[in-house]
């Protein structure tokens, strides 16, 4: 057993929709959670300045004591995860190959989309895990940049996102995909007229609930999971304006975000 909480990060509250799959999974693990909202959206940032921002953000949650890291965003996984392997002492998981293993399994006709930001699809991030676990996978990748904002706007259903996600769907539809995966922490949100536009037939993989699973995974196996019974703790914190990160959170993790801490930037060597 290891009574320490699990870290987590992102660019801002996406991640979240991550920590609520691991919650409801892992109801005993305790979770700190870091949202880089003074820096975020990541998806429109070059990779090495993404690269940057993620290694610092997890050598700050090493420092507060976490016995796994969890890099919940796609954007920050694609740049970063190998980087952050190395320089950490606890294992860090990321968001990608998860999704990449759940889409290779559920495919028939091994034609799978993925959908991200501009970072994630541009990094062939997915590409490369997918073709790790099924060489002969067609995969055809799309970047929707601006369906982040339409979430963070609160409007994740209606006449104007649905012609957004068409506009982007589309072109996988015609190439045959008979699997989608919601390569970016804030489309679980809008699973619904995803999965109106793709049609009954197309499967949607969600990262978060993947991910959820790896991370029970690796903590079983290496004896991490705590007793059950004993109420856990979850530790919110950000690095821009708590207010926002607040209600934001509360529409993608639900009430439990009551309070959120403002860390200052840069994060290097500080121990709140
Ligand atoms: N969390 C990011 C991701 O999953 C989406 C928001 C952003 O662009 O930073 O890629």
């Amino acid at each position: 057993m290891n009574e320490a909480p699990i870290g987590m990060f992102d660019s801002g509250v996406g991640g979240l929709t991550v920590m609520r799959a691991v919650m409801r999974r892992l109801p005993w693990e305790s979770i700190i959670y870091f949202g880089d909202n003074a820096r975020g959206p990541y998806g429109p940032r070059d990779i090495q300045e993404i690269r940057r921002f993620a290694l610092e953000i997890a050598a700050f949650l090493e420092s507060l004591g976490v016995k796994i890291i969890v890099v919940a965003c796609n954007s920050a996984t694609s740049a970063a995860l190998l980087d952050i392997q190395r320089k950490s002492a606890v294992p860090v998981l990321g968001v990608v190959e998860p999704g990449a293993r759940g889409a290779v399994q559920a495919t028939r006709n091994r034609r799978i989309g993925v959908i991200g930001t501009r970072a994630t699809v541009r990094s062939g991030a997915y590409r490369r895990a997918i073709h790790a676990l099924d060489a002969g996978a067609h995969v055809h990748s799309r970047a929707c940049p601006t369906l982040v904002d339409f979430v963070e706007r609160g409007e994740v259903d209606g006449p104007r996102v649905e012609e957004e996600v068409r506009r982007y769907l589309n072109p996988l539809k015609k190439r045959g995909v008979d699997t989608l995966v919601l390569g970016c922490t804030h489309y679980p949100l809008l699973r619904e007229v995803i999965g109106r536009v793709m049609g009954e037939g197309v499967m949607l993989i969600s990262s978060d609930q993947e991910v959820a699973r790896e991370v029970e995974e690796n903590l079983s196996r290496r004896g991490y999971l705590r007793e059950p019974g004993v109420s856990p703790f979850y530790r919110f914190m950000c690095s821009g304006d708590p207010e926002q990160a607040v209600s934001l959170g509360r529409i993608f993790l639900g009430p439990e975000v009551e309070r959120v801490e403002r860390i200052e930037l840069p994060l290097g060597g500080c121990r709140p």
